[in-house]
């Protein structure tokens, strides 16, 4: 049984990555093949020719007037995956066709749906609309991560690690030692976790950002759609200043920290990363440290995680956990991951 939801949407790239070339990446196990038609869309096929295999995303194939010709034999598909030309012979056969995937671009990212294409709802992608806002400015990358997505839910659902992870960045003493609260919609699908610091240090990530010195109030508070899009509402103010009661808040600085958590196999995962600010939106030099910061931080859990996955990978009789009041947010991630699971595995009743 796979250990990935099915019949989601996932982030698969940024817009910006996606251009008039053949662009692959695989998601959930499935290599799949983009372009940016000459009308402005994203289209996703199957990184696959029918014929043998050959990744159509590899050269010498290569994309002519929106037709991908593979670069072993010629099968040529237009952007509807459909192939409209084979090498030796004037029939096509009917079945020569790549599978599509429904594809949805929004906030700056570009989603793909992994699984029955017609359960695929696209009023049901979270959003994350800072990234694209002009009231916001934003950074934000990717990185690769050798481990199973479900270690990177479990470290971004438990933010005490940055006290431990990240100290000299975004860690502080009170992160780790202030409690969190704990919500869950099921609904909605969407698990929060709140921690609100009021009077705590305020670290070089929001230091030198925000221009702050002393001591602030902090919260974080974190709003988790599984499984793919990750959100992190970060609040940083005086000590003692609180939004206005209309819910105003004009002398706080916010920061939209998301990530999009996107399984490539059962054992590796795109980790999207973005930080959008209210703050300084023209200062270069802020958009540049907070760039650095952040990736920096990422590349910190990402050596962790990594490390984790071979004790995870390597020692599956031995492995044993304790959790503990700050593992709450994590462990309700999981529950509803894996409510997702058995959904995508249970044959749907014929009606
Ligand atoms: S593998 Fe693509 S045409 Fe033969
Ligand atoms: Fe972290």
């Amino acid at each position: 049984m796979t250990a990935i939801p099915r019949n989601q949407w996932y982030v698969a790239a940024y817009g910006r990555e996606i251009g008039n070339e053949l662009f692959s990446r695989t998601i959930c196990d499935e290599p799949i093949l983009f372009w940016r038609t000459a009308t402005g869309e994203v289209t996703a096929m199957a990184d696959r020719c029918v014929h043998r295999r050959f990744p159509l995303s590899q050269a010498p194939s290569r994309l002519v007037d929106d037709q991908v010709i593979c670069g072993y034999h010629g099968f040529t598909y237009g952007t509807d995956g459909r192939c409209v030309a084979v090498p030796g012979q004037t029939r096509v056969p009917r079945t020569a066709r790549l599978t599509r995937y429904p594809v949805v671009e929004q906030d700056s990212f570009v989603w793909v749906w992994i699984g029955d294409p017609d359960r695929a709802d696209a009023t049901r992608i979270p959003r994350a609309p800072w990234l694209d806002s002009p009231n916001y400015t934003t950074v934000s990358g990717m990185e690769p991560l050798a481990a199973r997505f479900g270690l990177l839910v479990d470290n971004l659902l438990d933010l005490s690690h940055e006290t431990y992870l990240h100290g000299g960045y975004i860690g502080t003493p009170e992160v780790a030692s202030t409690p969190i609260t704990t919500e869950v919609d099921d609904d909605a699908g969407i698990v929060y976790v709140s921690r609100h610091m009021d009077d705590a240090e305020c670290p070089p990530f929001y230091a030198k950002s925000t221009g702050l010195s002393g001591r602030i109030s902090r919260w974080q508070d974190i709003e988790y759609t599984p499984p793919c899009l990750y959100k992190l509402h970060s609040r940083i103010a005086p000590v003692g200043v609180l939004p206005n009661d209309d819910g105003t808040d004009p002398d706080a600085f916010h920061v939209e920290v998301v990530y999009a958590i996107t399984p490539e196999t059962e054992h590796s995962t795109h980790d999207f990363w973005a930080v959008a600010r209210d703050f300084a939106l023209d200062d270069d030099e802020v958009t540049d440290f907070l760039a650095e910061s952040n990736r920096t931080v990422v590349l910190q859990d990402v050596e962790a995680l990594d490390v984790l996955e071979q004790v995870v990978a390597g020692e599956p009789e031995r492995y044993q956990e304790l959790s503990i009041n700050i593992d709450t947010g994590g462990l309700a991630a999981r529950r509803m991951l894996k409510r997702m699971i058995d959904d995508a595995t249970t044959p749907v009743a014929a009606s």
